[in-house]
């Protein structure tokens, strides 16, 4: 056990208590950004004139060696520290002695913990940024392959009209710009900096906090200290954004299982993203696809906890909020494995166009344009809608499509059709019909492919 602490103890800590109380087995992971601020905070203590200039570069120094050894695996962070605050601090006072008791001057874990979990989430999101741009950029690029690929577009997963598959891939798009959108918020509303907030209630040291702000990247320091050390808004942000971004991985991966089912056989999910059977050897499985919807549980799982958790706490720091970094780092690690895996899925994803479109006319997707031609015809909409509905019953006895109904029937149940109903109904009619903003009509979606491009450019 090697504590900050003990001066006013009379016992040793019972092992159980310290090891309940213990953080290092996770929070060893944000050590770089425990060391960035520690540096920050010397250099503003050095400004102030609260430590000398030998004393700032000394520490500076030592700070930067236990990064370099621990990044080079020379040094390792053991359990033998309560946390990672305690680790740095104590590695540092065995290098370079005396200037290293000074580090910890006019700062509390408090204001620490919370400064160096911002960091880490600031980072993250970087991250999560950059892999949602990665999934948009391959949603963009299947968009632009197939403003001519006909399939059925769905309700109540019963073929409803035809789509594209650019269009049903847009419909994603839009739901990832938007989980890409609420993220770059979130990074926006990370702009403050708690360190110099103390245990609670500020120091009496001359703090420069805009100083230290500045340095790490923020926009300038926290408003309120007690606030400062007890917030943890941005961490329910950021998981209520994942919670959402996964609920559409995970939609999005229960269509892909689907038009890979034997019986759809819409796609094909490439071998090197697919699993077998240990016993049944014809099978070819969705795994990845599976797992990121069941890993989405965890993602909502961690929201729920850290807003449990987070409930009952009176101000100011109370230890319970030490629970939000297993939670928080187990949902960004998640987020992060399913959208790489899901981006190489989709982008190794054979479409089978030709079946698609198939589907699509099979399943009687033209029959609202063949009630509409009626209409057009002169006819009104609900009788067409009935004599379109005699048409489709006619066809599944004979398992056929409207298409390849000949037109004495269409005739005999009325006489308005003409030989043009065949082109009338054609898929490439039915789609490219539908100009309105955000239909599949190939216009709209050569716009709308635009307009991905170029927020993607940005
Ligand atoms: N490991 C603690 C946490 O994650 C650091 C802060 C400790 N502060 C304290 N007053 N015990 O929240």
């Amino acid at each position: 056990m090697a504590q900050l602490w003990g001066g006013r103890f009379t016992k040793e800590t019972d092992q159980l208590v310290y090891n309940f109380n213990a953080s290092i087995s996770f929070d060893r992971r944000f050590y770089a950004q425990d060391i960035r601020g520690s540096i920050a905070h010397v250099m503003m203590l050095a400004r102030q004139g609260i430590l000398t200039e030998e004393e700032k570069e000394k520490i500076i120094e030592g700070l930067e060696g236990i990064l370099r050894d621990v990044e080079s695996g020379k040094l390792e962070i053991t359990e033998q520290y309560e946390d990672i605050h305690s680790f740095v601090e104590a590695t540092l006072i065995d290098r370079i002695g005396e200037p290293g008791k000074k580090l910890h001057t006019g700062r509390s874990r408090n204001d620490q913990v919370a400064l160096d979990m911002k960091l880490y989430t600031r980072d993250e999101v970087h991250q999560l940024d950059q892999l949602v741009r990665e999934l948009l950029q391959t949603i963009l690029t299947i968009m632009e392959e197939n403003v001519d690929t006909y399939m059925p577009g769905f309700t109540h997963l019963q073929k409803a009209q035809p789509v594209t598959l650019a269009h049903h891939m847009g419909a994603y798009f839009e739901m990832f710009r938007r989980d890409h959108e609420r993220l770059l918020l979130i990074y926006g509303r990370m702009a403050t900096c708690p360190l110099g907030s103390g245990a609670l209630a500020g120091t009496t040291y001359p703090l420069d906090r805009e100083y230290t702000a500045s340095l790490l990247g923020f926009e300038g320091p926290t408003r309120n200290s007690m606030d400062g050390v007890s917030d943890r808004d941005y961490l329910l942000e950021l998981l209520s954004a994942l919670s959402i971004m996964m609920m559409h991985l995970s939609r999005f991966s229960e269509e892909i299982i689907i038009w890979n089912s034997n019986e759809y056989q819409f796609v094909e999910i490439d071998d090197a993203y697919s699993t077998g059977s240990s016993i049944m050897p014809q099978k070819k499985n969705p795994d990845i696809a599976e797992l990121v919807r069941g890993k989405t549980g965890r993602v909502y799982g961690a929201l729920q906890a850290l807003l449990v958790a987070m409930k009952g706490i009176p101000l100011a720091y109370n230890k319970d909020m030490q629970e939000d970094k297993e939670w928080a780092f187990d949902a960004i690690d998640t987020a992060k494995g399913c959208l790489a895996l899901f981006t190489g899925m989709l982008a190794t994803m054979r479409f089978k166009k030709e079946r698609m479109e198939e589907s699509a006319k099979h399943g009687f997707t033209n029959a609202t344009d063949a009630a509409d031609y009626l209409v057009n015809h002169g006819v009104p909409f609900r009788d067409a809608h009935g004599i379109v509905g005699q048409l489709v019953l006619l066809c599944i006895e004979k398992e056929i499509a409207l298409d390849n109904l000949p037109l004495e029937e269409y005739q005999k149940i009325s006489p308005a059709f003409g030989e043009d109903i065949y082109d009338a109904i054609s898929m490439e009619t039915c789609v490219n019909k539908r100009v309105t903003a955000g239909a599949p009509g190939r216009t709209a979606m050569e716009e709308e492919i635009a307009e991905c491009k170029k927020y993607l450019a940005q």
